[in-house]
């Protein structure tokens, strides 16, 4: 009997991953296919359109060797969010790169439009704090170099999009300019409560609302797939979501109560919350984390750098990042790695941070750096899961996804560091299986009651610090920060207010 079949796509930072999942959510098939980053100047960071396509193409392509594509029933799509690119309505070309989320090159524009005290009001609106992560800066800063008077863009001849608009747009054979609704709210561009764009912002950021993709569910209706071998044309897209929000899927969490966190280049911390409003007067991001028909609303805190940070390492120490945990110390002797690479995000939102080492003396070797950048992802991680704990209550574990939590000896420093219970299931690809199954629910595949009942294999780290030595650590690691942000030590309670509220200090 030929059983249906889904396929998603996660087209990530770093990798495009594709994966093939049965009736029973279980993975079938899976495949990567790589994606290269260039960083022509310092803080820049940029992919290529045709780039992201053709890894599309490679991991589908790898993916279905040897299945029957005429089982696959539909396509559920994950992306990396927050990136912009800008193409040419009539040929489809796109002009100039894709600027990546990680990019720096809008900070100073950032920090004026602070100055001038846009920030509470940005933040109101869109649930995130005025920041270069998100795509509105990047838009600008590609129509100010394609269109600086903005004559093409009002006339309708130029498409912004995210990395969602840009795959829909390929997928449908460049007749379609969309974005659906949860990777629109990392725009920073869109009245997150209202799920439109918001006439003020588009504004002061100098966006015509003609360059911009129209708004879709996340289960569409999105346009079927062509182009896309050995997929027959015709075959239906079914779901898309960001690929946090994807994980966020992919674990099940389909009510508020449990966090997940996905250790990606970057990591994202996110639950489930009732409503908008019950973000108010939190240090974390309000966003959308998806509209199947109900939206969603979550709490998310993004760290910058984390797999980033272990790649870092790695190429220094020109081992694989699998072996930065089999070189690590078992104590990091009192050094610190605070990754501030591009400054740091939540729940500091401080874009002066500086990247530091600290506390080295001649003892200090490559074991030691090793366990420091352990160290720096799982701290990072606790001080957004802390402002979390503020607003829904005390979170006791965490569901860990992402290209990282191969690494056990970091899934266990998690545990010790955070005191929590750390589960990660063995399908690590948790983006690509939850867009997989919000596709099977479009479908009718499956049902939330079902997937949420399905037995899954998974790890469990539990913590074994004492809380003495836990809070000794953090006060330790609070003192590096501190310095990384050229600041006085923080006190604890400021990371829950006045720190985290996306002013720059
Ligand atoms: N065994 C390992 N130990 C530590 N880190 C690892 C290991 N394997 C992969 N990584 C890290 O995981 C990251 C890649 O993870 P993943 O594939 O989830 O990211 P991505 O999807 O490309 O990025 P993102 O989701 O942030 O857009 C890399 O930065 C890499 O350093
Ligand atoms: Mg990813």
């Amino acid at each position: 009997m030929n059983q249906p079949l889904l396929l998603a796509v996660d087209q990530g930072t770093s990798a495009t991953k594709a994966l093939l999942v049965d009736a029973h959510g279980g993975v079938v098939a899976s495949a990567s296919a790589p994606l290269g980053i260039d960083h022509p100047r310092s803080g820049w960071m940029e992919q290529s359109p045709e780039d992201i396509w053709d890894s599309v193409l490679e991991a589908v392509a790898k993916c279905l060797t040897g299945h029957d594509p005429s089982r696959v029933v539909g396509i559920g799509l994950s992306n990396q969010r927050e990136s912009c690119l800008l193409w040419e309505r009539s040929t489809g070309r796109p002009l100039g790169p894709m600027i990546g989320w990680q990019d720096r090159r809008t900070v100073d524009r950032c920090a004026a439009l602070r100055a001038d005290g846009l920030d509470a009001d940005v933040r109101r609106t869109t649930g995130l704090p005025l920041d270069p992560m998100f795509s509105a800066l990047k838009a600008q800063w590609l129509l100010d170099t394609h269109d600086p008077d903005r004559t093409r863009a009002r006339r309708g001849e130029l498409c912004l999009g995210t990395v969602d608009s840009w795959l829909l747009w390929r997928l449908g054979g460049g007749r379609e300019h969309l974005v659906e609704v949860g990777n629109a709210a990392r725009t920073q561009l869109l009245d997150v409560r209202r799920r439109d764009w918001d006439e003020r912002l588009l504004d002061v950021f100098g966006i015509p609302r003609e360059a911009l993709p129209r708004i879709t569910a996340s289960t569409g209706p999105f346009p079927a797939a062509r182009g896309l071998p050995p997929l027959t044309d015709g075959t239906p897209v079914l779901a898309v979501v960001g690929d946090s929000h994807a994980a966020l899927f992919g674990h099940r969490v389909f009510v508020p109560g449990s966090v997940k966190v996905t250790y990606g280049t970057g990591s994202s911390v996110m639950g489930l919350i009732p409503g908008p409003e019950h973000a108010d007067g939190s240090p974390l991001c309000l966003t959308l984390a998806w509209d199947d028909g109900t939206p969603a609303y979550a709490l998310e805190g993004n760290i910058r750098s984390s797999g980033a940070t272990l790649r870092w390492l790695a190429g220094l120490l020109r081992v694989g990042e699998a072996e930065v945990a089999g070189r690590a110390a078992a104590d990091s002797g009192g050094v610190h790695l605070v990754p501030a690479f591009g400054g740091l995000a939540a729940p500091w939102w401080d874009n002066d941070a500086t990247g530091l080492l600290s506390g080295l003396t001649f003892a200090t070797g490559a074991p030691q750096l090793a366990r420091a950048a352990l160290e720096s992802v799982a701290f990072q991680i606790e001080d957004v899961v802390a402002g979390l704990d503020t607003a829904t209550g005390r979170v006791t574990s965490l569901l860990a996804d992402g290209g990282a939590t191969d690494n056990a000896a970091l899934m266990q420093l998690q545990a010790d560091t955070s005191g929590r219970v750390v589960r990660r299931p063995r399908d690590r690809d948790l983006s690509a299986l939850g867009a997989a199954y919000l596709a099977g629910c479009a479908a009718g595949v499956f049902t939330k009651t079902r997937l949420a009942g399905l037995t899954r294999a998974e790890e469990v780290y539990r913590p074994r610090r004492s809380e003495e030595d836990r809070s000794r650590a953090l006060r330790a690691w609070h003192d590096a920060v501190a310095r990384a942000r050229g600041s006085a030590v923080p006190d604890r309670g400021e990371v829950g207010t006045s720190r985290g509220d996306g002013r720059a200090s």
